[in-house]
């Protein structure tokens, strides 16, 4: 039978509908009654309108197993595709519940991963939605070489374009590590998006643990208590929101600079409560993000792990309209001390501004590694060293400004030493020593009488708790009021726009993990 060119763009029009309906009404309607959005609603809502160019749309599977041949899966659980979020070209993949609980079977892993192959080409950010009841049980072996082929992905694109991750449904065994391979996990705080290795039945069988599955592998346990989530929603709209607002932050891919916008707030600002931030005495906490928002354009920032080792604040934040990756030390949680979760946090932030040109600007406020046996059983030695080795590694332009305390091996962690910064400024508030006068005290003058002790401690700080006897060796650059902090990293950011940093040749370095 041969077709009439309007009949064939009529069968065109009735296969598509059909695939579009994934799983029917019926599935879909099951969603909405949760709050959850269906795979399609919520690519509409990430990319422009009309943007949006569905890959693979007919795609079927092949498994015959169980009866398989007699199923029709409609997008086959997953709609993959590329189109622009704010003007900008990103591909996604999103999967859908709506169809066999999204379940990854050989077809629907091909269709990622050929998305995936296509960013990769296009040197384009991957945002992957993820809500699967994990590998598509009728077709055993199938899908576990699937995810195989996602996470060979997830590792070769890694470092050459942003992958985003969404935790909007299940996400359980295997299916756990490729958004845990990606840069930034987000996750909706909702009943149906859960995380974990082994669901609360396994682990009920195997350790007699009772434990629900939110609080085994929920939003907030994967933001405040395990570190494997980066950002929290609300909701699936809050969700798609948030990861729009990441990636205006970010170039498309390693060979980009970050992209600017045009700056609102006054270059030259002077911020004349940043004189006052520091309190007299050197043990009192003040809040650091109060710090960082006087600092940015319009004192906006973008934490990410927000709720994670709060004693270390990570975020993205604007300079003169371009995106800069700050750190900083928070006095106000553990006084601001380096911890295994602090470094961890930390040094893999560092290095994903890096991979994509992000310059690196560093609040310094730290009184050292924290000490003790938690600390040093759980390896404080080899993941404080992080941080030591990412900063020296990093080659974007590298500017540190010390408010207070930068003491000992911490100092050097907070990119203030050898090798780390390009700039150090600091406020006269600044104590730059190998540690706290009174511990100092403890040991140099430790057979002293009290009286003479506390007469050698005044003379310490008057020494070294300041940032002149850094200043007098060059270790830092430029000692600034507080007020002058924006204008002066500005300035810095500046001067060193066209920095090209070297690394010697080798295959890659080991960093300690
Ligand atoms: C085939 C699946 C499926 C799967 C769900 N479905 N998961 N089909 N393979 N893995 C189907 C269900 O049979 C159901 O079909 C539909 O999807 C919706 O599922 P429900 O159970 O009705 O939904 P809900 O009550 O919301 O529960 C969702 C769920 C549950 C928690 C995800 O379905 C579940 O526990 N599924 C199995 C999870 C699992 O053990 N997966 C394997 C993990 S191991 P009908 O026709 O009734 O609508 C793994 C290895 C990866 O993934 C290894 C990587 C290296």
């Amino acid at each position: 039978m041969t077709r009439t060119t309007r009949e064939k763009a009529e069968l065109l029009k009735e296969k598509s509908r059909k695939v579009e309906m994934g799983g029917g009404e019926k599935a879909i309607g099951k969603l909405h009654a949760t709050g959850r959005l269906s795979a399609r609603e919520r690519l509409a809502i990430l990319f422009d309108e009309g943007s949006f160019v569905e890959l693979d749309k007919f795609v079927e599977h092949r498994c015959t197993n169980f009866g398989m041949d007699k199923i029709e899966l409609p997008d086959e659980g997953v709609i993959t595709g590329y189109g622009k979020v704010n003007g900008r070209t990103v591909f996604a993949y999103a999967q859908d519940f709506s169809v066999m609980g999204g379940s990854l079977g050989e077809m629907h892993a091909n269709k990622m991963a050929k998305c995936m192959d296509k960013a990769m080409s296009a040197k384009c950010p991957i945002v992957g939605i993820n809500d699967s009841g994990g590998a598509r049980i009728q077709e055993g072996v199938e899908g576990l070489t699937g995810y195989g082929k996602i996470f060979h992905r997830n590792i070769m694109a890694s470092g050459m374009v942003p992958q985003i991750s969404a935790i909007m449904g299940p996400s359980a065994g295997g299916a756990v590590y490729s958004p845990a391979l990606m840069d930034f996990v987000y996750m909706v705080k909702q009943d149906y998006a859960r995380m974990f290795i082994t669901g609360p039945e396994v682990v009920k069988a195997t350790t007699g643990e009772d434990v629900g599955p939110l609080e085994l592998g929920g939003a907030m346990v994967h933001n405040q208590k395990s570190g494997n989530a980066h950002f929290v929603a609300d909701s699936d709209e809050d969700c798609i929101s948030q990861i729009k607002h990441l990636l205006s932050f970010l170039p498309a891919n390693y060979t980009e600079k970050p992209p600017a916008i045009e700056c609102t707030d006054p270059t030259d600002r002077m911020e004349d409560d940043l004189d006052t931030i520091i309190p007299d005495s050197s043990n009192r906490p003040y809040d650091m993000k109060k710090v960082i928002k006087m600092v940015v354009d319009n004192g906006d920032i973008y934490e990410s792990q927000k709720l994670y080792a709060p004693n270390m604040i990570t975020c993205f934040a604007r300079m003169n309209g371009s995106s800069v990756g700050i750190i900083a030390n928070q006095p106000r949680a553990l006084a601001g001390c380096l911890d295994i979760n602090a470094s961890d946090k930390a040094a893999r932030f560092i290095r994903f501004c890096d991979c994509f040109n992000i310059p690196l600007l560093t609040f310094v406020d730290v009184p050292g590694y924290l000490p003790g046996t938690q600390q040093e059983y759980g390896g404080i030695i080899r993941h404080g060293a992080k941080m030591l080795y990412v900063y020296p590694e990093a080659t974007v332009p590298k500017i540190t400004i010390v408010t207070r305390k930068a003491y000992g091996g911490a100092y050097i962690g907070m990119c203030s030493g050898e090798g780390g910064p390009d700039m150090v400024i600091a406020w006269p508030t600044a104590e730059i020593a190998v540690m706290g006068a009174d511990g100092a005290a403890k040991i140099i003058f430790r057979k002293e009488s009290d009286d003479v002790k506390q007469q050698k401690i005044e003379e310490y700080v008057e020494t070294f708790a300041t940032p002149y006897q850094a200043a007098k060796r060059g270790i830092v650059d430029h000692v600034i009021n507080p007020r002058e902090t924006r204008p002066a990293i500005i300035s810095a950011l500046e001067m060193l726009a066209n920095k090209e940093g070297k690394r010697p040749d080798k295959k890659h370095g080991n960093i300690p993990l």
